[in-house]
């Protein structure tokens, strides 16, 4: 099945507090996004769309691939997906949007997620289980209650949707709406999302300590961390 990527890359990345655009910082001498770009080309998606910070498209273009298409984002994550997929065209069978800021993600999570479309699922986001017992807290930070943690998941990105699932779960969601994933997009309009196994090399760079991490990583050859 064809799909297209949505690389989302244009948040300031305020946690991390660098000297420039998240997307734009280096992990091991590449910028994050060309990382997530590279990964969404080898996990065979093939075209790939980026959204980037509307003053900063010089730079992005000077670090990407000449195929890459840049499109202006906006100010929430929700809003510039919104503007890629608008720009991703009707050609392709399947979408798949990802975070720049998932750098290390391993090519197998990207064709694990288009296996899933490919069987029928109309959306699938890649999962890792919670391991720490987790609990509630009220407004003190006292616990009130340890949740189950048997059923919870964490939920990273590339996330696979067939391409008229995702555009009309945009289109039914109101333009001021903020979500943290587009799974919630789709999950908002009815649609059911499937999982399949994510990876801790695909783990979010937030804050400094992630990509410090994601620095010794990304010495480790794939397969065996
Ligand atoms: N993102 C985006 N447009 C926005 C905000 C975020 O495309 N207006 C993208 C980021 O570039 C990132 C992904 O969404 O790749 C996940 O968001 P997050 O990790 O929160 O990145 P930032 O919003 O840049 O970071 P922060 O919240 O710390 O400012
Ligand atoms: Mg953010």
């Amino acid at each position: 099945m064809s799909a297209v990527g949505i690389v989302a890359a244009a948040g300031s990345g305020s946690r991390l507090g660098a000297d420039r655009p998240k997307a734009l910082v280096e992990l091991a001498g590449r910028p994050l996004v060309a990382w997530a770009v590279d990964t969404l080309l080898a996990g065979g998606v093939g075209e790939v769309v980026v959204v980037v910070p509307a003053a900063e498209r010089e730079a992005f273009a000077a670090v990407l691939p000449g195929g890459v298409r840049l499109v202006d984002g906006g100010a929430t994550r929700t809003a510039s997906v919104r503007a890629g997929l608008a720009a991703a065209g009707t050609a392709a069978d399947a979408v798949l949007v990802h975070d720049a800021a998932r750098p290390l993600t391993p090519p197998d999570v990207v064709a694990r997620v288009l296996a899933a479309l490919a069987a029928g699922a109309p959306a699938v986001v890649p999962v890792l289980p919670v391991v720490d017992t987790t609990v509630v807290v009220d407004a003190a930070g006292t616990v009130t209650e340890a949740v189950p943690r048997g059923p919870l998941r964490r939920v990273q990105t590339p996330q696979g949707f067939h391409r008229a699932v995702l555009v009309a779960a945009y289109a039914a969601l109101d333009d001021a709406a903020e979500l943290t994933d587009d799974a919630a997009v789709v999950r908002a309009d009815g649609i059911p999302v499937a999982t399949v196994a994510g990876d801790e090399r695909a783990a979010k760079v937030t804050v400094a300590h992630d990509l410090r991490i994601a620095e010794v990583l990304a010495a480790v050859p794939l397969g065996s961390s």
